[in-house]
């Protein structure tokens, strides 16, 4: 029990306790930074704060999961390249200050089950756990939205991580047993109900995402490159979101190959989104599946963004009973792939992508079989933005 951990550490009980989840990505890859469509889910693995108030401007955090403690004045925060798991939580300190919310010290303790490094935003959830644990520490009053946005802030401009909304957004404002369809132009976002004789099976290829920072910041570029070439067409666009592939056909000639690709992923994935909500209300979970495997191979070949064990584990994911649907999530270069499998197939599911990733490449992965869940919010989700 964190509370207890919390006693042992700081000799007191904490103020207040929060969890964040982390996620899985269904559909909708590389498009948030793009305007566009995305379905994530908030997954059963979470990092836990407890926390007590302090009446000086000092925070202390403790990590279970690095066993370190550092502390930092409210008055100068500054990142720390000694201890980068604390600027997460910096960030967050720095910008509530900064935005005119009422924080003051405080002891902190937090860890949790989200893997590092796999692509399932243990980043994020560390932000939005550390503004959820602020709120309830100093009775601060956030809207959900403002609260994605803030930890979101905390990444990009504190960390410098130039990722887009979802991550944060899943986190702060996941629903148990539903995915989230959100609209990265304009937020407006609504749950979808996952149905309960399918399971989420996360495969994580125990490869760490080493290009993942670097090629993303590549892709960024290139779509944004992507947007001011079409722009010289003539096409009135300010994202990727806005052009359809009849627009790109007309105004292909304005890009390079390598742009042309980039753009047809975010269109075509886009597309699939937008789909995949549709079938997933009707219950067409074959259709659902078919939409996963073809935005695998878009990413694959058009934003060439998997890696070989991604591939190695959609392969062999799909030679096995049961599977809708089997894709790599997140960002790419390593961490995980995502997998839509009949409930009563996921046990053996994942015991052969086990024993097969092991006999194509001699390395382990992690099987999670994963529950949609609540996100970090719950409870206090009164819907901001319109619905989609
Ligand atoms: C990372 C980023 C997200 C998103 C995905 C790719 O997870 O943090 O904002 O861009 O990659 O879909």
């Amino acid at each position: 029990m964190i509370e207890e951990v919390f006693g042992k550490i700081f000799g007191a009980s904490p103020d207040a306790v929060v969890r964040a989840p982390g996620r899985v990505n269904l559909i909708g890859e590389h498009t948030d930074y793009n305007d566009g469509f995305v379905l994530p889910a908030a997954i059963d693995r979470t990092i836990e704060f407890a926390a007590r108030r302090r009446e000086d401007r000092l925070v202390r955090v403790h990590s279970l999961d690095f066993q370190d403690q550092v502390e930092f004045s409210l008055d100068a925060i500054q990142k720390d390249s000694e201890h980068p798991w604390s600027n997460y939580l910096r960030g967050v300190f720095k910008f509530l200050e900064a935005e005119g919310y009422h924080v003051k010290g405080s002891d902190v303790v937090f860890g949790g089950n989200v893997p590092r490094e796999a692509g399932l935003s243990s980043s994020a959830a560390v932000e939005v756990g550390a503004v959820a644990l602020a709120m309830k520490l100093f009775d601060l009053k956030l809207a959900p939205l403002e609260v994605a946005r803030l930890a979101r802030r905390a990444e990009n401009e504190f960390v410098n991580v130039p990722c887009g909304i979802m991550d944060q957004f899943i986190c702060a404002l996941g629903k148990r047993d539903h995915a989230l369809f959100l609209d990265c132009r304009d937020l407006a976002y609504r749950h979808v109900p996952l149905h309960g004789n399918v399971k989420i099976v996360v495969c994580n290829s125990g490869v760490r995402r080493a290009l993942a920072s670097s090629e993303y910041e590549i892709r960024l570029k290139q779509c944004r490159q992507a947007v001011a070439q079409l722009r010289t067409t003539g096409l009135a666009v300010n994202s990727l979101r806005e052009i359809d592939l009849a627009d790109l056909e007309v105004a292909r000639h304005s890009l390079t190959e390598v742009l042309l690709k980039r753009t047809r992923h975010v269109i075509s994935e886009n597309h699939r989104v937008l789909e995949a909500v549709e079938v997933l209300e009707k219950g067409d979970l074959e259709r659902f599946g078919e939409l996963m495997n073809a935005s695998h191979e878009s990413l694959r070949e058009d934003y060439e963004v998997s890696s070989k064990e991604l591939d190695v584990l959609v392969e062999l994911a799909r030679k096995q009973p049961g599977v809708l649907g089997a894709r790599m999530t997140g960002a790419g270069f390593g961490g995980c792939t995502v997998n839509l499998v009949r409930a009563d197939a996921a046990d053996s599911f994942a015991e052969a992508v086990k024993e097969g990733y092991r006999k194509a490449l001699a390395l382990d992965a992690e099987i999670y079989v994963c529950k949609a869940s609540d996100g970090a919010l719950a409870g206090h989700e009164e819907h901001e933005a319109g619905s989609v």
